[in-house]
């Protein structure tokens, strides 16, 4: 991408997106177009269609969607499937329209199949039946996989499909109920730390294993994949690393500096089993991640205090 291409952040006031504004900022683009859902609803596809026609970007990273934790996806299921198809199908259609040279996809890894063999290869895309309770967030995210290839085969256009493991960091979601597992963490040990709780109980048994990469890290892999990637189906981003909530939960009590007991509550969903990405073909292209774990919970505890505290 030249320094003053023309580059469109959906979402740029997201975890994701504002990563991506950094880095690029970091980088030294200048031209960078962003709106807030309040300003261009991603939605409404005159309000989108209108948006590419006047702003004709050259360059798009997709990074709105409507986004949440296990109960989140789980409760508003007709909200997770229709926003996350409208906000997609808007977005990448006009990119076609307007002539956009290059456009990145941000999925997730729950568009993998439940008890697919672990670590997640590329390839295990749409070989078994999916977790129940985010089936229609990932029939979306795999939609918006199948279109950006779809749009290359019949189009020749270079839209590359990104997934991302879990992420925290900045400007994460810290809402008691629709929060993903470590920013939800955060907040429960921190209360329990403020208001001197005896014992923080979570939610499931404690052994499902998870990976967890700090989204500038992840920025950095798109900005190196917007840079180096020009291929259809799709490309994971994780650190290949993964540890169970248990010892994730121990990561979190240490760094907010929690005291009390940890208890599990077995009667609550685990979700998948394990959900480890290989990033083998990211690594093989030359990228790894650089923010270990307890460095990248310690960042982001500290911008949960500067900004919810
Ligand atoms: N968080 C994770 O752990 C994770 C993991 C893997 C993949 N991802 C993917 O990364 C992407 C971004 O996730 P995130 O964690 O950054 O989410 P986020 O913090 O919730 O941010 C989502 C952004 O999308 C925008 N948005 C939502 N609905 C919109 C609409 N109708 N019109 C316009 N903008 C809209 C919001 O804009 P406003 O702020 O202006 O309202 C917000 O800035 C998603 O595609 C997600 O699937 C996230």
């Amino acid at each position: 991408m030249e320094k003053s291409a023309k580059i469109y952040i959906a979402g740029h006031r997201g975890m994701v997106g504002s990563a991506i504004q950094r880095k690029l900022t970091s980088q030294g683009f200048t031209n960078l177009v962003i709106r807030t859902s309040s300003e261009l609803d991603l939605r409404n596809q005159q309000a989108v269609t209108d948006f590419f026609a006047l702003e004709k970007p050259d360059y798009v990273f997709l990074a709105a969607a409507k986004v949440g934790g296990i109960i989140a996806n789980n409760t508003y299921r007709a909200d997770f499937l229709y926003e996350n198809l409208t906000i997609q199908n808007n977005v990448i259609h006009q990119a076609y329209v307007t002539g956009v040279k290059k456009l990145m996809f941000l999925g997730s890894s729950c568009i993998y199949p439940k008890l697919a063999p672990q670590p997640l290869k590329e390839e295990y895309l749409l070989t078994g039946l999916l977790e129940e309770t985010n089936e229609p967030y990932a029939i979306a995210k795999i939609a918006g996989i199948k279109m950006c290839d779809a749009y290359r085969a019949q189009y020749n256009c270079n839209f590359i499909s990104v997934m991302p493991t879990n992420l925290y960091g900045y400007n994460d979601n810290y809402h008691p109920q629709n929060s993903h597992v470590l920013p939800a963490l955060i907040r429960k040990f921190h209360e329990a730390k403020v208001n001197a709780t005896p014992e923080v109980i979570i939610w499931g048994s404690g052994s499902p294993m998870r990976e967890f990469l700090f989204a500038d890290d992840l920025a950095d892999a798109c900005y190196f994949l917007m840079e180096n990637y020009n291929e259809p189906h799709l490309i994971n981003i994780g650190t290949g690393e993964d540890l169970t909530i248990k010892d994730l939960a121990l990561l979190v009590k240490k760094v907010t500096g929690f005291e009390g007991d940890l208890t599990f509550d077995s009667t609550k969903p685990d979700g998948t089993p394990r959900k480890l990405m290989d990033v083998s073909k990211l690594h093989n292209l030359g990228w790894k991640h650089q923010i270990e774990l307890e460095e990248g919970i310690n960042l982001a505890y500290r911008d949960f205090l500067a900004k919810h505290i």
